[in-house]
């Protein structure tokens, strides 16, 4: 039962890799990159594939489980997806891309008739919130109305600033009577008591906005995201900027810096980071809310994403599935140092 962990030699990849070496499972590092592929799988004593995007289906032999940490995902999802579902492979990914969230839910079917699994955003973004939903659907079946929020520290890797910047020109995102609509980047603000006193945040395009629908059938979803009163008007202001961040060669040139000069979250502040996460559901007369407490956010991503392809290892889910659907939304509360859920 072996798991292929591709883009393993990136910040994440490699966080993964280490983790899963660690649990024993049987793991095969890969990426684009051979020198550090097998440089990587030298360290941690496991096998090596290296190989482009293009030749994935070529590289699945005896593979059970997929696990992509290659982002921007929009750029890595398509190839590895085709050629899992030509081989009879599961995929998973780290993803908080809508975009990819909703292509692999258009492919369930595919999937379904393939007998494998695509179960992508197994990181912080979503299975805390993505958890959170369930949960609050389950206390409240008859609610209409989603509210998901996280507030957590700022310290992110090249690879998630790339990806941010992937994205910036696409505004914000928020799901109303089940469709995807397009919102002024902060569009709407409110207080929010994450669990540690009331915070100001914004609405957010994350990854929920698609999924947390998928989890809860539930057809209005906000996502919000703390930030200090003094950065909303900065990111309204951003909102001019946004179509200049749609030419691509400024984007790439943008991306390169965030990939040189953004390190990631030191082991320090990993062990002792922590994130608070609220959400909230109505049916108009009644309303619910709880809250979680986690990690840091990439320590919860490896945490999640290592036990997430664990269980798929040994028991796969058929079709495209979110984490709460597909471990139940008690998932969560199996990762280590998560606290929750806390009702009101
Ligand atoms: N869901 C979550 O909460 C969560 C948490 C952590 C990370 N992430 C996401 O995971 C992704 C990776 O983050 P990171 O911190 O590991 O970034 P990173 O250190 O920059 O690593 C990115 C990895 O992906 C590979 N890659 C990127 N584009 C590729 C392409 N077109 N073809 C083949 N390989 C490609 C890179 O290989 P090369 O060096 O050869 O380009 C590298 O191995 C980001 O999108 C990030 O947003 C999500």
């Amino acid at each position: 039962m072996s798991l292929l962990i591709y883009g393993a030699y990136g910040y994440t990849g490699e966080l993964v890799a280490r983790e899963a070496v660690e649990r024993g499972l049987d793991v095969i590092v890969a990426g684009r990159n051979a020198v550090r592929t097998e440089h990587l799988a030298a360290t941690l004593g496991c096998e090596a594939r290296p190989f482009e995007l293009e030749s994935a289906q070529f590289n699945l032999d005896a593979v059970d489980v997929l696990l992509n940490c290659a982002g921007p995902f929009v750029h890595t999802y398509e190839p590895l997806v085709d050629a899992c579902l030509r081989t009879d492979t599961n995929y998973l990914d780290v993803t908080g891309e809508l975009s990819v969230f909703e292509a692999l839910a258009e492919r369930d079917r595919e999937a379904e008739k393939a007998g494998v699994c695509l179960l992508p955003g197994v990181g912080f973004d979503v299975v805390p919130t993505d958890c959170l939903a369930g949960h609050l659907h389950d206390r409240l079946p008859s609610a209409d109305a989603l509210r998901l929020g996280f507030d957590a520290p700022t310290t992110l890797s090249g690879g998630t600033l790339a990806s941010i910047i992937e994205h910036a020109d696409g505004g914000g995102k928020v799901r109303r009577d089940g469709l995807i609509t397009d919102v002024p980047t902060a569009w709407r603000t409110r207080e929010i008591d994450f669990g540690r006193g009331p915070r100001h945040a914004v609405t957010f395009p994350w990854g929920d906005v698609s999924t947390a629908y998928y989890t809860t059938g539930i057809e209005n979803i906000e996502v919000y995201a703390a930030v200090p009163p003094v950065a909303v008007q900065s990111l309204r202001v951003g909102r001019l900027f946004s179509p200049i961040l749609g030419f691509t060669p400024l984007k790439r040139a943008l991306q390169m810096v965030a990939r040189r000069s953004a390190s990631g979250p030191t082991e320090r502040q990993r062990e002792r980071e922590t994130c608070y996460l609220w959400g909230e559901a109505t049916d108009g007369e009644e309303t619910v809310v709880s809250r979680l407490k986690t990690p840091e956010t990439y320590a919860l991503t490896v945490d999640a994403a290592t036990t997430a392809a664990a269980r798929v290892l040994e028991d796969p889910p058929i079709g495209f599935e979110t984490p709460a659907a597909a471990f139940t939304p008690e998932f969560v509360l199996d990762l280590d140092g998560v606290e929750g859920f806390f009702d009101e």
